[in-house]
């Protein structure tokens, strides 16, 4: 866990929080949100003592070390709940070749796409730079906001290297992290096509001692990843093992992703971009949250996730970055935010919502994180604006001044 500090922070033009403590938040209650004109944060010991109008905060804490907001927005650290940020190498000429293009199907089927990061990956393991590897893109996120990130295995698929990958994600980093074990992202490329072979391995020789390391388990349903039936043998081995449940599903076909999720409980089905009007009713009557990638989608060009009826329908929505080498090379929270107003519909107290509360409450969380109230945890970002919707509505720069993480500033 990264080291706690006392603060007060004042002089803010406004302080924006998701209203009330419920989690998850949906329906009209994802855009409710509390803003306050003129507010200060006091932060004793990395959590939140006291948060409003600022006399009554800085009367009661003015011994706190000073930091002087100058008449800027604060909104609560950004949560990336979905993200493979551990990884080797990049895919640079992938996309170059998908710009001239080829399909990212197509450059998986191939052998490139997840394989080619598999290779990076276990290259990258191997002559001891993957954790620096994971810091330098922790640290890109926490630089545009992101307080707490959700990293994924996945591009390892052999036992030494995804026990790595997770190892590398539970070390000692600025920002706090919460890994998930993708055993299922796709087949070793040592085990051919042979998906159920490769799973039988997994599930022996992987999953017992991943389960010690990771919160959550994770699996790709899709063509020319697993079938839905895979998708269950491994989720159901998982939570054997005490995991949370998770699916990349939807993502280029509707594969009875929805259907697995909601009858096994999972946490979340993510990505959604092939959901349609079924999927967005089964998810609604449900407890999974829909947590959508527009980055993803914008990169490989998809179709828009549902976000909207998923909200309207009163699903629990999430937004998180995806951020990986192929389908979304996006470290930032605030370009999510703005892709999700202007193409899926969002306004931008939800969109805040999503990558707050909800997304906390994805990784388990929402108890401390998701909100500047007092008790939870003094995670901030200082906005360099004197408006809160400027987190949304500027466009792909840089849009913070300061971020802290349990009241270190980052
Ligand atoms: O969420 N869809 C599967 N997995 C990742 C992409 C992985 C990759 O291309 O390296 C995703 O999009
Ligand atoms: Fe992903």
């Amino acid at each position: 866990m990264p080291p706690v500090a006392s603060l007060l922070i004042d002089n803010l033009a406004q302080l924006a929080s998701p209203s009330g403590a419920a989690a998850p938040l949906r329906g009209d209650r994802l855009r409710s949100l509390d803003v306050t004109a003129g507010a200060a944060i006091a932060i004793v010991d990395g959590v939140v003592a006291a948060a409003g109008a600022r006399d009554a905060v800085v009367r009661r804490h003015s011994d706190l070390p000073l930091y002087d907001a100058g008449g800027r927005a604060a909104i609560p650290g950004l949560i990336d709940c979905h993200t493979h940020a551990a990884f080797g190498g990049d895919r640079a000429n992938e996309f170059d070749l998908r710009s001239q293009g080829a399909g990212y199907e197509q450059i998986h089927a191939a052998g490139g796409g997840i394989a080619a990061s598999v290779s990076a990956t276990r290259a990258a393991v191997a002559d001891g730079s993957l954790d620096a590897a994971l810091d330098r893109h922790l640290r890109w996120m926490a630089a545009q906001g992101t307080t707490t990130a959700e990293v994924k295995s996945g591009y390892g698929l052999d036992r030494d290297t995804e026990l790595a990958m997770l190892d590398a994600v539970c070390g000692p980093h600025a920002i706090e992290t919460v890994a998930t074990f993708l055993g299922a992202h796709s087949v070793a490329p040592e085990w051919g096509d042979d998906a159920d072979g490769y799973l039988d391995f997994v599930l022996a020789e992987v999953l017992p001692e991943a389960a010690r390391r990771a919160e959550a388990a994770d699996v790709f349903l899709e063509r020319g990843a697993f079938t839905a039936v895979q998708a269950e043998r491994y989720l159901r081995a998982a939570a054997g093992h005490g995991l949370t449940l998770r699916m990349h599903a939807d993502q280029f076909s509707e594969a009875g992703g929805v259907e697995l999720a909601v009858r096994l409980g999972a946490r979340s089905i993510d990505h959604l971009e092939a959901t349609g009007a079924d999927g967005v009713a089964a998810l609604a009557a449900s407890d999974v949250a829909a947590v959508v990638l527009p980055a993803c989608a914008l990169m490989l060009d998809l179709p828009r996730p549902p976000a909207r009826a998923l909200v309207d329908r009163g699903a629990v929505l999430a937004l998180a970055t995806d951020l990986n080498p192929g389908s979304a090379f996006c470290d930032s929270l605030p370009l999510v935010m703005s892709l999700a107003c202007m193409q899926l519909g969002l306004t931008p107290a939800e969109a805040l919502a999503a990558c707050t509360v909800n997304a906390a409450w994805v990784l388990g969380r929402a108890d401390r994180l998701g909100r500047i109230a007092p008790g939870y945890d003094g995670d901030v970002v200082i906005l360099d604006a004197d408006d809160w919707r400027h987190v949304s509505y500027r466009l792909g720069s840089r849009v913070t001044a300061a971020v802290f993480k349990r009241g270190e500033r980052l």
